[in-house]
C-alpha cells in the first residue's frame, strides 16, 4: 500500500504517518512547513518514508501507484489561519483540488481532515453530523470555516460526478505531543503558561466548553475511517465536555504550577460550546475515544518539558 499525507509534517500529520509506517504502508508526507516542523519527522528511519518539501496548492505527479490519499494540510489553530488567512484559504481550495484530481487519475481513496469549526458557533450541543453549523462567512475565523466547508464540497462533487472514492473526518479539539508550543490552541498556551508560572489566561469569564481528544485516539479513529466504506462525514473527538475555566484548573493541578488565572477579551465568533456526537462513529467504526483526559495530558505535559529548551 502506498499513502500520501499531505501536511505530515504537522502535529496530526506526523502521528499518523507514523502509524501508516507501522501498517506496512509506504509513506509519501508532503509539507511546505508552514507551521508544520521537520523536527516532527526526523525520528521516522524507513526506506519506506519519502519527504517531499511541497505547497500543494500548487500540482504535482507521481508515476507510481497511490492507493491512499490523507489530505491533512492546513493551518489548524486560530493563531496560524488568523496570520494566514490567504494560504488558508487557497489550501482548503486550491489544495483539496489538487489532491482530488491526483485521487481522480490514480484511482486513490482520498480521506479529507475537515473539522468541528464547520458548526461555527453551535447552536445545537451535541452536534451531530447531521447539523449545518452556524458559520459567520465573513467573520476572521471564516477563512478557516469556510476553507473546510468548501473542501467538503467539492470532495462531495468528486464522489458524487467523477465517482471518486471519498471520506471526510471532522475532526474537534485534539492535544498531545509535537503541538507547537506557541500554536495559540488552549492546551499548549495553559500548559506553557504554567510550566513558566505565567498568567494563564482564559477567555471571557471561561464557561465556554471544550472537549479534547488525545492524539493517538484520533489518529485511530482517521485509519479506522480511510479504512470503512463509509462516504459520509463523520465526526471523531472525546465527547467528554468541560468548561475552559475547569480545564485551567486541572491543568494548575496536573503541573503543580502556582500560576493564576486571568481573564481576556473572548475572540470574535469564539464558540461557546463544542462537544462531538460520536454516535456514528461509534457505529461505523466501531471507534470510541481510550485516553482520558489526565493520562494525556500527563504525556503532553512530558512532551513538552522535554522540549523546553527549543520551544
Ligand atoms: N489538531 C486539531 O485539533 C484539529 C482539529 C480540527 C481539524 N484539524 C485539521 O487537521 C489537519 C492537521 O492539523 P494539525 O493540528 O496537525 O495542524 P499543523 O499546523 O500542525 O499541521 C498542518 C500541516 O500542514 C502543512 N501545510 C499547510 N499548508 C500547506 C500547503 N499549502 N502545502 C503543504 N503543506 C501545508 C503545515 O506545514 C503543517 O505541517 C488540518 O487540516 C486541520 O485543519 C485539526
Amino acid at each position: 500500500m502506498r499513502s500520501i499525507v499531505t501536511g505530515g509534517a504537522g502535529f496530526l500529520g506526523s502521528h499518523l504517518c507514523d502509524l501508516l509506517l507501522e501498517k506496512g504502508h509506504d509513506v509519501i508526507c508532503i509539507d511546505n512547513l508552514v507551521t508544520g516542523n521537520a523536527r516532527n519527522i526526523a525520528h521516522i528511519n524507513s526506506d519506506s518514508f519519502t519527504y517531499l518539501k511541497h505547497d500543494i496548492t500548487r500540482p504535482i505527479y507521481f508515476g507510481d501507484k497511490i492507493d491512499y490519499i490523507f489530505h491533512l494540510a492546513s493551518p489548524a489553530s486560530p493563531v496560524d489561519y488568523l496570520e494566514l488567512p490567504i494560504q488558508t484559504l487557497k489550501v482548503g481550495a486550491l489544495g483539496t483540488y489538487n489532491m482530488l484530481g491526483l485521487a481522480k487519475e490514480k484511482r486513490a481513496r482520498l480521506l479529507i481532515a475537515s473539522t468541528s469549526e464547520v458548526y461555527g458557533d453551535p447552536q445545537v450541543n451535541p452536534q451531530p453530523e447531521t447539523y449545518w453549523g452556524n458559520v459567520n462567512p465573513i467573520g476572521p475565523r471564516g477563512v478557516y470555516d469556510e476553507a473546510k466547508r468548501y473542501a467538503e464540497a467539492i470532495t462531495m462533487a468528486y464522489h458524487r460526478y467523477h465517482g471518486i472514492d471519498t471520506r471526510i473526518v471532522r475532526i474537534f479539539n485534539t492535544y498531545g505531543p509535537r503541538m507547537r508550543a506557541n500554536d495559540g490552541r488552549v492546551v499548549p498556551n495553559f500548559i506553557n503558561q504554567a510550566l513558566k508560572g505565567e498568567d494563564i489566561t482564559v477567555y471571557g469569564d471561561g464557561s465556554q466548553t471544550r472537549s479534547f481528544c488525545y492524539v493517538s485516539d484520533l489518529i485511530d479513529g482517521i485509519y479506522r475511517l480511510m479504512m470503512s466504506d463509509f462516504t459520509d462525514p463523520v465526526n471523531i473527538g472525546n465527547p467528554a465536555e468541560m468548561t475552559v475555566l475547569e480545564f485551567a484548573r486541572s491543568i494548575i493541578e496536573i503541573t503543580g504550577s502556582k500560576s493564576k488565572l486571568v481573564h481576556r477579551d473572548l475572540p470574535v465568533d469564539d464558540p461557546k460550546v463544542r462537544r462531538p456526537d460520536i454516535s456514528k462513529a461509534k457505529e461505523i467504526l466501531g471507534w470510541e475515544p481510550k485516553i482520558a483526559l489526565e493520562e494525556g495530558l500527563r504525556n503532553t505535559l512530558e512532551y513538552f518539558m522535554s522540549m523546553r529548551s527549543e520551544l
